[in-house]
């Protein structure tokens, strides 16, 4: 009996020790407002279902802004993690950087570890 309760202890300790890293879902809800994840059903912004490997702009029936189309156009790039850092950190420099000037996407996620989280997420959850 004590055997047990200590073993069930023991498996808690282990299940509950890796915790400490930011749980994506809980940073997700930052972005929930305004994106889906797996529906293809846009919101304010453009569903992420399968954004990752998705070219830029591809979301069915979505309004992008002039300026995300102009840069979209002239770079065509698709989205992987280090493309998804720098565009959350900061949408407008991003779109800047690629030869537009505004962003409709109004929010930005400043730490760095929470958006590793969130690209973690949506790697392993937006498809
Ligand atoms: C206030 C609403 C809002 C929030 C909050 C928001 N977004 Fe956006 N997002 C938008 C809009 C609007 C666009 C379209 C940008 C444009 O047309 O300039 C966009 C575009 C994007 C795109 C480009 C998609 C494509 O089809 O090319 C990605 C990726 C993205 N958002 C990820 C995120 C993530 C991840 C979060 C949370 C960390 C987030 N967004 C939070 C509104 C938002």
């Amino acid at each position: 009996m004590f055997k047990w309760i200590f073993m069930a202890v023991a498996l808690v300790g282990i299940t509950v020790t890796p915790a400490q890293a930011i749980d994506g879902a809980k940073v997700w809800k930052k972005c929930k407002a305004c994106h889906n994840y797996n529906k293809a059903r846009n919101k304010s912004g453009p569903s992420l279902q399968g954004i990752m490997g998705r070219k830029c702009g591809a979301a069915i029936k979505f309004k992008y802004g002039k300026d995300y189309k102009k840069a979209c156009a002239a770079n065509a790039w698709t989205w992987d993690a280090a493309l998804l850092d720098e565009y959350i950190a900061d949408p407008k420099q991003f779109i800047k950087a690629r030869g537009g000037k505004r962003s409709k996407m109004a929010f930005r996620l400043k730490k760095p570890d929470n958006r590793k989280a969130v690209i973690k997420f949506l790697t392993d959850n937006a498809k």
